[in-house]
């Protein structure tokens, strides 16, 4: 038996894979096409690498994706590949509507493929599980519940959008074909591997370059944050028990301000790490211009995962965000290969 994992280079997929090997006995094939937030340095500690088997490649190559499935004969595919930084989808939407919809659509039309020509028993056995994301509901105001899985899509920027767009492709070739389908909708994770353009490693890493610790507009945009090792969880619990069709949230119970968050991770530095400038990392906060259609807030209401596959998260945030802060502190190598002209560029376009 085997499961197919795409976009297994990536931070969350890393980190799924390095939980997997350790808690199940089954093949994992990556498929990964090694983007700028892909990298295969992400699996070097991982010591039991025999149940792992690595393809470099795109899942908008038919034919690359074919024969992965006719080789390996997988049980379930599990879809992280995607283009993830909502500020490159504003300055450079193509990549998004590519993979994030393109990609999925072919993964799909190959696991129909696939999955139309096993035997009975394999074909109702056989998962499509797309890993979604909160932002797809769109903007919540302050006092407004919670969003649950009946809500409608109401994506805001072009992530959102062709990751809605994607989770519609999902649904139908369930609806039609009967492919049997499982989506999941996350808040926003952290933890180790994260690609520094995203707030959390990206604020660690400016403090611990002296540089200025971008926030955009006021800094009370809402996010409910789960740690990374908890999203894991609930995906292998989906995959295991979810019911073919269905879409589960995933959340953590963690609504914080950007500016909460990031006065978390200044405090904690100047713990661990205090500056040689003997000031707080916390005057380096700088508000920034707005992102643009920049939504407020995002919540999900996991009681949907609770009660029916008996899931929680287990890491709370102070312990969490601490945890992930270290892991940085002590993998400077780790981030001292990111540190790419391309990656130079981008703050220097993006920041200017
Ligand atoms: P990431 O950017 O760290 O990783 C994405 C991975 O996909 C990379 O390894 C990249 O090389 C690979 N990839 C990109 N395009 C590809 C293509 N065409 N073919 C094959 N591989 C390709 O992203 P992440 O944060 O790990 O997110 C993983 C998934 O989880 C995404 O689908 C994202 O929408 C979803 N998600 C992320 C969060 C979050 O907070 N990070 C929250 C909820 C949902
Ligand atoms: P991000 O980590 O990009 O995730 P997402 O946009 O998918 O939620 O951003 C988290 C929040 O932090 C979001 O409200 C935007 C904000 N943010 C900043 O204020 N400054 C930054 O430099 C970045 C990257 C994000």
């Amino acid at each position: 038996m085997s499961i197919i994992v795409t976009g297994g280079a990536g931070f969350i997929g890393s980190n799924f894979i390095s939980d997997w090997v350790t808690k199940v006995n089954e093949k994992i094939i990556i498929i990964d096409l090694l983007t700028y937030s892909g990298n295969i340095n992400n699996f070097s500690k991982i010591n039991n690498k025999k149940k792992l088997n690595f393809a470099e490649g795109d899942i908008r190559d038919k034919k690359f994706i074919k024969s992965i499935f006719n080789e390996f004969k997988p049980r379930a595919i599990i879809n992280f590949a995607a283009e993830t930084h909502v500020d490159k989808s504003i300055s450079s939407p193509e990549d998004f509507i590519s993979t994030n919809i393109l990609g999925v659509f072919n993964l799909l039309e190959a696991s129909r493929e696939y999955w139309s020509n096993l035997p009975e028993h394999e074909r109702q056995s056989f998962r499509f599980f797309h890993i979604s994301t909160d932002e797809v509901y769109g903007d919540l105001k302050t006092d407004e519940p919670s969003f649950n899985e009946k809500n409608p899509y109401s994506p805001n920027s072009p992530y959102s959008a062709s990751k809605a767009s994607a989770d519609h492709l999902v649904r139908a070739w369930n609806k039609t074909y009967g492919l049997p389908t499982l989506i999941s909708k996350c808040s926003n994770n952290y933890g180790p591997y994260q690609y520094p353009e995203k707030l959390i490693p990206l604020c660690i890493i400016n403090a611990l370059q002296h540089k200025p610790i971008p926030i955009y507009g006021d800094g009370l945009q809402i996010r409910d944050w789960l740690y990374v090792e908890d999203h894991c969880t609930a995906i292998r619990k989906i995959l295991d028990k979810g019911i073919s069709g269905e879409t589960y949230n995933i959340g953590g119970n963690n609504e914080k301000t950007n500016i909460q968050i990031v006065n978390k991770i200044c405090e904690i530095l100047d713990e661990l790490k205090p500056s040689y400038k003997k000031d707080s990392y916390k005057k380096l906060i700088t508000h920034t211009k707005d992102r643009p259609g920049h939504d407020r807030r995002y919540s999900v209401n996991s009681s949907k995962i609770e009660k029916e596959l008996g899931w929680i998260p287990h890491e709370n945030f102070e312990s969490g965000i601490r945890k992930t802060i270290e892991w940085y502190l002590e993998n400077t190598d780790w981030l001292k290969e990111l540190m790419s002209e391309e990656y130079c560029n981008w703050l220097e376009s993006h920041y200017k």
